[in-house]
Order: structure tokens, then C-alpha cells, then sequence
């Protein structure tokens, strides 16, 4: 049997089944990833726009690489393979979805049970004051309109703490799930890295590179996300 036709056995059988994806879900939409060959954190260091440091000390450069990244992903789009999971969820084969990602991906494909781990660059705050801002506001570098504060998306900075609720409803789906797929994350970043190694059931790595640490799950599928997905689609498919 096919690895493929293996893990479409899982799904089938399945009561709980989670995904768990990072960047590598949405390069195949032009997004790049943080440390792929061509991924963000090969030209710029990310202690120098992903800390709260950056923010604080170099507000301009900061400024420069949130807003180059909303502004890229005001070009991009989900692909095939987000859609594929907001059929499954339609379907009953995908029951809860967490991810790294910040670009709404998976919400605008269509998912409706989405934790953001990693928060959303599409909410705005002042850095300060906490409160909320709009997006034009941080794009032209205005200060907070209640404090005169900074102005920052809704991203989980190097070091902040990840959005509770988000965080314990990834947990404790993922604790009692059957199946864990996770898609497209190098799995180098704590505290999501810990997550797959908390289910009780089967763990699935799709990955366009193996990682060393990837030997725990019980199957891999090397390949692009999206290629895979279709793969399996295709075959849930044909089980009907
Ligand atoms: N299909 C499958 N895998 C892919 C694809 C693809 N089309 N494109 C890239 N990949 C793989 C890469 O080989 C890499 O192993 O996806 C992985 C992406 O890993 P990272 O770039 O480290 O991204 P991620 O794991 O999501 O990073 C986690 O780090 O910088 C922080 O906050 C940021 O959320 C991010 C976190």
C-alpha cells in the first residue's frame, strides 16, 4: 500500500483529525517562507524585525518590513491545497486547523476552525496603549491616535508570549486527535515545534525538505504541499 493510500486509511478512520501548517503551505501562493533557501530570514535578520527590540529601536525598519510584507501579500492568494482543507473541514475529514501563518490563508479559503498561533498581520495595535489601529494607519506610520504610541500588527514577535486562546485550543485539539497532519513548518520554532509530539494519535509530516527532527511521525510525504494535497484528495476521492 502506498504511503498516500495509507494516510487516506487514517483520515477515513479518523474522528479527530488536526492539520498544523507553517510557511511552507503558502509559498506555492508566492508567500515566501522564513528559512528555505529563498525565505525571508536569508536576507534579513530576523533579531533586527521580529523582536520587540526592532520595534523599539529601529521603528523605521521595522515599519519597512511589515509593511513590504502586507503590501506582497495584497498580491497573493490561497492555492488549491488551502481549498482542499476547507473542503475537508466541509466534509467532516478535517475537524481543526492551527497554523504559523499570518496571511489569513486558511480563513479566506474557506476553514471556519482556524487558531492563528502566530497571530494575523492584518489587526493592527498601538505597541503602548494596546489599542486597536487601522491598517492605513500603520502603513503611513501615523502614531497612536490615544497615545502617541507605535503602531504594530497583530504578529507574534520573537519572544512575546502566543495568543492564549489560540494556543490551548491548538493544544488540546491536538491532544485529542487521531490524526495530525502537519504542512510546510521546519518545525524550529518553540513553542509550536512541541505540538505534533502531543497527540496520541497518528502524526503525518508533508514537507518539501526533510528536517532532522522530523523521525517521530509515523509517515512523511516529501513533497510541495499543494502536490500532496491533491494527491490525497484525489484518492479520498476515489474511496468516495
Ligand atoms: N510545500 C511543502 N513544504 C514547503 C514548501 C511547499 N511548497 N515550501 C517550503 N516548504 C518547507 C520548507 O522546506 C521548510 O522546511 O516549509 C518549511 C518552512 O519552514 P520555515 O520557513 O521555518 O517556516 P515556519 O516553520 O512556518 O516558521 C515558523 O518562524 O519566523 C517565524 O513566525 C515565523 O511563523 C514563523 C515561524
Amino acid at each position: 500500500m502506498s504511503k498516500i493510500e495509507t494516510v487516506v486509511d487514517w483520515l477515513l478512520s479518523s474522528n479527530k483529525t488536526v492539520v498544523l501548517t507553517g510557511a511552507g503551505m503558502s509559498t506555492e501562493s508566492g508567500v515566501p517562507d522564513f528559512r528555505s533557501a529563498s525565505g525571508w530570514w536569508t536576507k534579513t535578520d530576523p533579531q533586527k524585525v521580529a523582536t520587540v527590540d526592532a520595534l523599539e529601536t529601529n521603528y523605521p525598519l521595522f515599519h519597512e518590513f511589515y509593511s513590504m510584507r502586507i503590501q506582497l501579500l495584497e498580491k497573493c492568494a490561497p492555492h488549491k491545497g488551502h481549498y482542499i482543507l476547507a473542503d475537508w473541514e466541509k466534509k467532516g475529514i478535517l475537524h481543526h486547523l492551527a497554523t504559523q501563518n499570518v496571511d489569513g490563508f486558511h480563513s479566506q479559503a474557506g476553514n471556519k476552525k482556524v487558531d492563528e498561533l502566530h497571530g494575523s498581520i492584518y489587526t493592527f495595535r498601538c505597541h503602548s496603549c494596546g489599542k486597536s489601529a487601522t491598517k492605513e494607519a500603520f502603513l503611513a506610520m501615523e502614531s497612536c491616535a490615544h497615545c502617541n504610541g507605535r503602531l504594530r500588527p497583530n504578529v507574534v514577535l520573537f519572544g512575546e508570549m502566543l495568543p492564549d486562546k489560540a494556543w490551548m485550543s491548538a493544544l488540546s485539539n491536538i491532544q485529542r486527535a487521531d490524526v495530525v497532519i502537519v504542512i510546510g513548518t521546519s518545525l524550529e520554532v518553540y513553542p509550536v515545534n512541541q505540538l505534533p509530539m502531543m497527540t496520541k494519535g497518528k502524526k503525518v509530516y508533508i514537507n518539501k525538505e526533510m528536517v532532522s527532527h522530523a523521525t517521530y511521525f509515523d509517515c512523511i510525504l516529501e513533497g510541495k504541499a499543494k502536490e500532496v494535497l491533491m494527491e490525497l484528495n484525489e484518492q479520498l476521492e476515489k474511496r468516495g
